[in-house]
């Protein structure tokens, strides 16, 4: 961007306390399909490339601070109001002559379309010094109500408590969202007082300051949907319904067949390649890519793996962060793939742990494989070459190699590597006694019969 054409800045407000969530954790922490409430707020705004951003947050969310970096927090002491959060960011930004966008971490869900919308809005000819995202929910509740001039423009934004009957009325609510015009945004934000039913400093109020300036205010609307803000944990779950529920559709409107969409839960980053079928019951983690043609049966739970063409998944399986299955590769059920390769091909379909291993092509691993990773102290990797075979039911005590080729025999716990092609066995040598089975039972017979006759 060229230094004399104005650009767009953000704060986005984190310091509330979120007592409504009873919760240790900060309000904008809580996850909507595996992303925090803020990192949602932050993704949907990174397409407009704004800069600086600065988060507000109250003394001690560190976690909030480390979700949001290498982005910058201005820290506000005491939560005294929308509008004194805002000025805790001004150290942060101190003169800005663009646009200063105004989001809230709680409202998860502004689209980046919206975002734009109200950007270019407050670009218009008539410069407006506000412009404030409204919407006109089902329930207009105790949002704060947006009134109108003759023309059309904002004339003030009144808070519920304040609202006489008449303003309560009005449907257009405030959505909290605001694009300032950063060549006045600090003049307005010093005349903000608390004279008011909260006692708070409202960031509201900079309408009617505003236009006593001279200044005009606009409103761009928007879906209640996308403004949604999240109080409390139902509304939580309200929200990650209505995200899944618009995943889902993304999803088969992009070529992939959900057999029962409604039991089918995604992730925020969940990519998903064409002729994808997802059976019922599967759920999605964080950081899951899925290529073209892939098959997830039924129960599965999937997060941080990468899953190749034309592999089959499931049912009931179980891959972990760091899991990567190769193309056309098979993991059937209950088998829990962590931290591991499974090549092209290869085949895990029963009852296995895989854990910090490296699997070649098209080997296969008998049912109840278990990777013995873990000595109680260190992890260890496994490593096993392409077209090998392991038996059923066998262990393999990492760190450990099987060669190309080799074959692991049923029953073995493989201790030591074993060479490409070769046959490893260990396990106690099998001994055949030929008739003794009948003469035991002859015995057991007899004894049983005497010991009847003494009673
Ligand atoms: C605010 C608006 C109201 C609007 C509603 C939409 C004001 C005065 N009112 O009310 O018109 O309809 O949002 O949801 O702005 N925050 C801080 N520091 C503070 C206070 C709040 O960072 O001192 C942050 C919160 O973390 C939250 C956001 O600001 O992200 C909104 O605060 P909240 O107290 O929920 O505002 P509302 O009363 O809902
Ligand atoms: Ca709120």
């Amino acid at each position: 961007m060229t230094a004399n054409q104005p650009s767009t800045a953000a704060i986005i407000l984190a310091a509330g306390k979120g007592t409504r969530m009873k919760s240790a954790l900060p309000k904008v922490m809580h996850r909507i399909a595996g992303r925090t409430m803020v990192g949602h707020v932050l993704d949907n705004l990174a397409p407009l490339g704004v800069a600086p951003q600065v988060v507000v947050v109250a003394p001690g969310m560190n976690q909030v601070a480390a979700e949001v970096a290498p982005l910058p927090t201005a820290i506000q002491a005491d939560q005294l109001g929308t509008g004194h959060a805002v000025g805790c960011a001004r150290t942060a930004l101190p003169s800005f002559d663009g646009t200063v966008l105004v989001l809230y971490g709680d409202s998860p869900f502004i689209s980046t379309t919206t975002l734009q919308a109200l950007v270019a809005r407050s670009a218009g000819a008539d410069k407006p010094a506000v412009v404030v995202l409204g919407m006109r929910p089902a329930d207009p509740a105790k949002y704060g109500r947006l009134i109108l001039d003759a023309t059309g423009g904002l004339d003030r934004i009144v808070e519920w408590k304040e609202a006489s009957e008449e303003e309560r009325a009005v449907t257009l609510c405030n959505s909290g969202v605001m694009a300032i015009d950063g060549k006045v945004l600090w003049s307005l934000i010093d005349r903000v007082d608390n004279k008011n039913a909260k006692g708070e400093y409202y960031l509201t109020d900079i309408v009617e300051l505003a236009r006593r300036d001279g200044r005009g205010c606009a409103v761009v609307e928007a879906p209640e949907a996308e403004l949604m803000g999240v109080n409390s944990r139902a509304e939580l779950a309200v929200a990650e319904a209505l995200f899944q529920d618009i995943r889902r559709a993304r999803a088969m409107e992009e070529g992939a067949t959900l057999v029962d969409p409604k039991s089918v839960f995604f992730a925020a980053d969940t990519k998903l390649g064409r002729d994808v079928v997802i059976g019922p019951n599967v759920f999605f983690g964080a950081g899951v890519e899925i290529d073209d043609d892939v098959e997830i049966r039924a129960f599965s739970h999937i997060e941080g793996a990468r899953i190749g063409r034309g592999a089959i998944i499931g049912p009931f399986a179980r891959l972990r962060p760091g899991a990567e299955i190769g193309t056309q590769a098979h993991v059937g059920n209950f088998v829990e793939i962590k931290n591991a390769v499974l090549g092209a091909g290869a085949k895990a379909n029963h009852l296995s742990y895989l854990g910090d291993a490296d699997i070649g092509a098209k080997a296969n691993i008998g049912a109840g494989t278990i990777t013995c990773n873990y000595d109680g102290y260190v992890k260890a990797r496994t490593v096993i070459g392409a077209d090998a075979f392991i038996g059923s039911n066998s262990a393999l005590v990492a760190p450990v190699k099987v060669g190309d080729g080799a074959i692991v025999g049923a029953g073995s716990v493989i201790t030591r590597d074993v060479d490409a092609d070769a046959i490893a066995v260990s396990r106690a040598e099998q001994v055949s006694r030929a008739g003794r089975a009948r003469d035991y039972r002859a015995l057991r017979q007899k004894l049983k019969q005497e010991k009847a006759a003494r009673k």
